[in-house]
């Protein structure tokens, strides 16, 4: 009893290449309010978006085994280029639970969509192995998906300019071609991005849904934990660490930034070096 009572109390690991994960990490605190979490970004490799598929892989390989040793009970990719890129092969590798945010965000939009018609923005790796399309004409072949990487969006996002000229006209530029197109549906395919929402809802318009698939994630980790009878039934008393944030730089950086996007108090990032593991 006592050792089901441990496993269950053990935190999920969640990750990201820097703050877009917080997006994610945040709907689980939302949906999921007993769950501990050991949050990790990867603000010394950022952006992975324009790197190859065994780099990614390698860079999660690592960030996996630093959150097993955490003692996590389930691992959340929250991440779509490490969950385009990674995800098939660290499912065959590790013992416990394991999702991404592709296939939730994919699920969504199909069901959102009353024209069929969907639009996927996301990193130029994300874009490139063409899983949402892959994914969603898989499960709905009358739908059509048109796919544009917005590879400027994760350093504008990562440098905190959310509202700015700047990213308006760069996103004016992305978006040109998606508007053209009749799309009633827009995946929202990299974590960072639904921190600049507003910006991109107000280019495309209020006939456009825009998904963001953290909501979906946490409601498939809820559904998960459930079946593996693995979740925690009560949350933890004040004063034990329930949320704990590890980057592998800038750790200062990242705890503004992560004090800004969740609604309770960080305590504190730490720096570890991530090459170690
Ligand atoms: N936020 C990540 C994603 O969802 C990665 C962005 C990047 O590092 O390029 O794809």
């Amino acid at each position: 009893m006592k050792e089901k009572e441990l496993l269950c109390n053990a935190p999920i690991g969640v990750f990201d290449s820097g703050v877009g994960g917080l997006t994610v990490a945040r709907e689980i605190m939302r949906q999921l309010p007993n769950e501990r979490i050991v949050y990790f970004g990867d603000t010394a490799r950022v952006p992975y978006g324009n790197k190859s598929k065994e780099t990614v892989t390698r860079f999660s390989r690592q960030i996996v085994r630093f959150l097993q040793m955490q003692d996590v009970k389930a691992i959340v990719v929250a991440c779509n280029t490490a969950s385009a890129y990674a995800l098939d092969e660290l499912e065959q590798e590790v013992d416990i639970p394991i999702i991404g945010v592709v296939k939730p965000g994919a699920k969504t939009a199909i069901e959102a969509t009353h024209n069929g018609k969907i639009g996927v923005i996301a990193t130029q790796a994300t874009i490139g192995s063409g899983i949402y399309k892959r994914y969603i004409e898989e499960n709905d072949m009358s739908v059509s998906v048109v796919e544009k990487a917005c590879p400027l969006f994760v350093p504008l996002v990562e440098e905190g300019l959310w509202e700015d000229p700047v990213t308006d006209e760069i996103a004016r530029r992305y978006l040109s071609e998606l508007i053209d197109i009749d799309i009633d549906t827009l995946i929202l395919g990299c974590t960072h991005y639904p921190l600049i929402r507003s910006t991109v809802g107000k280019i495309m318009g209020d006939k456009v849904t825009l998904v963001n698939p953290a909501y979906e994630t946490a409601r498939e980790l809820k559904e998960l934990l459930e079946k593996e009878d693995l979740e925690s039934d009560k949350r933890p008393e004040l004063g034990t660490e329930l949320y704990r944030f590890f980057v592998s730089d800038a750790a200062e950086k990242f705890q503004k930034f992560a004090n800004s996007i969740i609604p309770y108090g960080i305590l504190s990032a730490k720096t570890i070096n991530i090459e170690e593991f």
